[in-house]
C-alpha cells in the first residue's frame, strides 16, 4: 500500500503511526480486535472546553487559527478516549478561504453576504490558491505531531450541500432557489458545482497531504434528491471531489442523512466506506451495499437524551447490526447535538470498547 504512494514518507500512515490503528484497519475493511468509535461533532458546544476557548472568536476566525483548532480537535480525544480525532474546521471554510463573502451564524449556521442565483454570479467566484490553504496545513502537521497513533480525519463538503447554502444563502428547509436552478439553468448549475468541486477537493487533498489518515466526504443534504436527481445534479461533482484524493492510500468515507435510498450510488462515486444515518438498520446498509462496504453509524443522536439503560440496549443494537458489514466504524447517526452531556458521551465509548 505504500508504494508508488504520492504521500509524503513523513504521513502518519506512510511512517506506521497509524496505519495499524483500529480506526484505519476497519475502514480497510479488516475487523480490530476492538471496535473504533469516534462522533461527528465531537468536538464543539457539548464540550465546556470548547465554550471556554471558543468565547468571543467568531467561529470562521477561530478556524483559521492552528493552535486554537489544535487544541479544539484534540480536547474530545483527550476527554472521551475516542479512537480518532476530527479536524476542527467547517464545510465552508474552502468558500470562506476562496474569497467568499460567508459567516457563520450561532444558531443558524452558514450565510452567505449575497446568494449565488445566477450564471453571472457564478462568473465572479474566484478559485481556491494553494496559499490560502496555509492555516488549515500548519494545523494540520500541529495535531499529527500530538496525535502519535490516533489517526486524524480530514473532511470536506460536497458540491451539492455546499451548492445549496450558496444558492439559498442561508439553511433551508425545502431548498426552492437548489431545485429551481438545477432545473431550468444548467449551464449556472455546473459552472457552479464544477466550482464547488474543485474548491472542496483542494480543502481536502490538502487535509490528506499534510497528514490526515482518512477523509470524510460531508453530502448533509442529498437526502433533498431523488436518486435520479442525485445521479444526475450531483454525483458527477461528487466523483470529481473524490478523485482528487483517489490516488492516496487514504480511506474515502460518504456521509449523508436521510440517505437509504442514495447508498449505492453515493458509495459509487469513489467511496470506500459508508456512513449511515439512524434511519437505516445498519444490516440493512448493507444489504442494499452488496455485503463488500465497511460501514461507519449509527447511533441515534436523539437517545444521548434518554436513560443509559436505553441507550445501551440501542446501542448493543447497533453493535449486533455493525457485524453484518465487512468491518464497521461506530459513530452516531449525525452531529453530537449542543446540549448532549459529556460524560454520557465517555460513558458510550467505553461501553462500545468493552462490548464491540
Ligand atoms: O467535531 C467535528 O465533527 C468537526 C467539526 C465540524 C464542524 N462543522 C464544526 C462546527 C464539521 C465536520 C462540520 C461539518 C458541517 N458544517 C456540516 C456537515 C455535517 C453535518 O452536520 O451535516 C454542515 C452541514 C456544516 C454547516 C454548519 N456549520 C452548520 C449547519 C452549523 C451549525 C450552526 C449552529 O450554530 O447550530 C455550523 C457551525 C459549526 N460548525 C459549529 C461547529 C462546532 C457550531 C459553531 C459554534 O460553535 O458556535
Amino acid at each position: 500500500m505504500h508504494s508508488g504512494s504520492a504521500l509524503p514518507t513523513t504521513h502518519p500512515l506512510v511512517d506506521g503511526r497509524t496505519a495499524q490503528s483500529a480506526l484505519v484497519q476497519a475502514y480497510q475493511g479488516v475487523r480490530p480486535e476492538r471496535r473504533p468509535i469516534w462522533m461527528m461533532r465531537q468536538a464543539g458546544r457539548s464540550l465546556p472546553e470548547y465554550r471556554a476557548v471558543r468565547a468571543g472568536i467568531p467561529m470562521l476566525e477561530s478556524c483559521l487559527r492552528p493552535e486554537l483548532v489544535t487544541e479544539i480537535t484534540l480536547q474530545p480525544v483527550y476527554r472521551h478516549s475516542v479512537d480518532a480525532a476530527i479536524f476542527f474546521s467547517d464545510i465552508v471554510v474552502p468558500l470562506k478561504l476562496a474569497g467568499v463573502d460567508v459567516d457563520i451564524v450561532a444558531g443558524v449556521g452558514p450565510v452567505m453576504g449575497s446568494a449565488v442565483r445566477t450564471k453571472a454570479d457564478v462568473e465572479r467566484l474566484r478559485p481556491l490558491e494553494a496559499e490560502a490553504l496555509e492555516p488549515i496545513v500548519t494545523a494540520v502537521g500541529m495535531l499529527t505531531a500530538e496525535l502519535a497513533a490516533t489517526p486524524l480525519i480530514g473532511f470536506a463538503g460536497a458540491p451539492f450541500t455546499l451548492a445549496s447554502y450558496l444558492i439559498e444563502g442561508r439553511p433551508s428547509r425545502d431548498y426552492v432557489h437548489t431545485k429551481a436552478m438545477m432545473r431550468d439553468d444548467p449551464e449556472a448549475w455546473e459552472a457552479l458545482l464544477t466550482w464547488a468541486a474543485g474548491v472542496t477537493g483542494t480543502f481536502l487533498r490538502a487535509q490528506a497531504m499534510a497528514g490526515a489518515s482518512a477523509v470524510q466526504l460531508f453530502d448533509s443534504w442529498a437526502g433533498a434528491l431523488t436518486h435520479d436527481e442525485y445521479q444526475a445534479f450531483a454525483a458527477p461533482y461528487s466523483t470529481s471531489v473524490m478523485a482528487a484524493v483517489s490516488d492516496l492510500p487514504v480511506p474515502r468515507v460518504h456521509f449523508g442523512t436521510r440517505t437509504r435510498d442514495l447508498l449505492v450510488a453515493m458509495r459509487d462515486v469513489g467511496a470506500t466506506v459508508m456512513g449511515v444515518d439512524q434511519h437505516t438498520p445498519l444490516d440493512v446498509a448493507n444489504d442494499l451495499l452488496g455485503g463488500r462496504t465497511p460501514l461507519q453509524g449509527n447511533i441515534d443522536p436523539d437517545l444521548l437524551a434518554a436513560d443509559w439503560d436505553v441507550l445501551a440496549d440501542h446501542t448493543r443494537d447497533v453493535l449486533r447490526r455493525g457485524l453484518a458489514a465487512p468491518a464497521h466504524v461506530v459513530n452516531l447517526g449525525h452531529g453530537v447535538p449542543k446540549d448532549a452531556d459529556p460524560d454520557v458521551l465517555t460513558r458510550l465509548v467505553a461501553l462500545v470498547h468493552e462490548e464491540g
